[in-house]
């Protein structure tokens, strides 16, 4: 094959070849990470726009520091961006599966990418190339990667992404740990060494079945956590509880511990929903029966209902006609993606009902979108509206000038999916506030944690 890619600088003697393949939030975050490390990182991805732009600099994701990091190392000389997956493989030690594994209908994961690409690049490989598949795939995935790259003189590997969107910079340079899954001690290591003294410190090497698995057992479990959460928010809903107090209770217990325990308005994103229903189907064929994830499944969807139904009460059912404004539309702060919000979900609800919805997102460009339109500003989201729901937790909307937000909509009625405001200082700017388990106590009632 052609030209080898040579770095303009000077690169440590741990520098590493490397291809990544797929240039979306996990390839990009993993490319610019590995770049940092000081290994040469060619990522390439099908389209060729796509790739223009990022050989530019210019990053089409929301994403804190990535646009920066890109541009440093693409000045560097230690990232490049192509659109030849086998000629990138060809150049490369180390190749990096970070591919879509979209659902199928049935619940799946959709591997058909990660085999195509497979097949395509198996016959380019150097021999000795370690092929490591960093989407989240199901178990027996890396037996699929290794029959569809069609070599025994390469070897696979499987080393799943655990970065969460809005953090995936910091999650990829200084991560909880890096999970390995490999056939041989050796090749396991050789993977851990590309990630420096994070590799060495925090690597957990195991076999490939092991790996794939942990991803998804995390995932997972986290979901089923936030679905216990939400679940105990109706509890305190119904009792009078605050949900605050029994979380600070619950997470000061070092074996709970309190990340990760917010409630909102349900999970989404591009991976619980999807790894969750995966998992599912991947217990099934073998036989397993996932009772409690497929519960936490349901409840997600029950519970998202459930906030669509505090809206609505709050409104005494009158929603066909009224005005609602909805704060977040993006399924959790930090990020643009809009993939499987519960905040949009709720939206779209609430206008199928009739109501016009009035939405604002730092993120999202004003105009019509999904049936609801799309404002460029939080307060001319808020003009006139009959009630306010906070669907995502941007921070600016937990410091919101009350006394100006009462100004600007018709009628006081907050509906607050985030349990962003303080009910009580809401409470007395004369608003009619409905939180996610946070009653309103009147002043001097039990005081309440933060
Ligand atoms: C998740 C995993 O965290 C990450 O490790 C994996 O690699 C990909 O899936 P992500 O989907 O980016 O990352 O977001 P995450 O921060 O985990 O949030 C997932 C959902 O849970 C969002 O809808 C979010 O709003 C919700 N959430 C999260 C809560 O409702 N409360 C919380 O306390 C945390």
């Amino acid at each position: 094959m052609s030209e080898e890619f040579e770095p303009a600088v000077h690169c440590p003697a741990s520098s590493r070849k490397i291809a990544v393949i797929g240039s979306g939030y996990v390839g990009l975050a993993v490319s610019v990470s590995l770049a940092m490390l000081g290994h040469v990182v060619e990522c390439t991805d099908k389209s060729r726009e796509r790739i223009a732009e990022l050989a530019q600099g210019r990053v089409p994701i929301v994403e804190e520091g990535l646009t920066e990091a890109v541009r440093d190392m693409l000045a560097a000389g230690r990232l490049r961006f192509g659109t030849d997956n086998a000629l990138a493989a060809a150049r490369a030690e180390y190749v990096f599966l970070c591919l879509p594994t979209p659902d199928r209908a049935d619940g799946r994961a959709d591997l058909s990418f990660v085999r195509a690409v497979a097949i395509e690049i198996g016959p380019h490989l150097r021999p000795g190339a370690t092929v490591i598949t960093k989407s989240t795939v199901p178990v027996g995935t890396g037996d699929m990667v290794e029959t569809a790259l069609g070599r025994g003189d390469v070897h696979v590997a499987s080393n799943p992404e655990f970065l969460a969107e809005g953090s995936a910079i910091r999650d990829c340079t200084d991560p909880d740990r890096i999970v390995i899954g490999a056939r041989s001690d050796a090749v396991a290591r050789g993977v851990a060494e590309l990630y420096g003294s994070f590799g060495r410190s925090r690597s957990i090497l195991t076999d490939i079945a092991s790996a794939e698995l942990i991803k998804y057992a995390s995932n997972a479990y986290l979901a089923t956590r936030l679905t216990f959460v939400n679940s105990m928010a109706e509890i305190c809903d119904a009792a009078g509880a605050d949900i605050r107090s029994v979380l600070a209770g619950m997470g000061s217990d070092s074996r709970i511990g309190g990340a990760f325990l917010r409630p909102g308005p349900g999970w989404g994103g591009s991976c619980f929903p999807k790894d969750t229903q995966a998992l599912v189907r991947t217990a099934e064929d073998l036989g397993c029966d996932l009772a409690l994830v497929k519960t936490a499944i349901a409840a997600n969807a029950h519970h998202t209902q459930r906030v669509t139904d505090k809206a609505i009460a709050a409104l005494d059912g009158n929603v066909e006609g009224s005005r609602i404004a909805v704060w977040g539309l993006t399924f959790k702060a930090g990020t643009d993606d809009l993939r499987r919000s519960p905040a949009l979900d709720i939206a779209r609800r609430l206008a199928a009902l009739g109501a016009s919805v009035q939405a604002y997102d730092p993120t999202v460009a004003a105009g019509p979108l999904h049936g609801i339109e799309a404002h460029s500003s939080s307060f001319a989201a808020c003009k006139g509206a009959d009630a306010l729901i906070i669907g995502t937790e941007w921070p600016e909307f937990a410091s919101v000038d009350l006394a100006e937000l009462a100004a600007v909509m018709g009628r006081p009625i907050i509906i607050d999916a985030r349990n962003l405001l303080d009910p009580a200082a809401v409470a007395r700017k004369g608003f009619v506030y409905t939180g996610l388990g946070t009653p309103v106590r009147p002043a001097g009632a039990a005081k309440v944690a933060a």
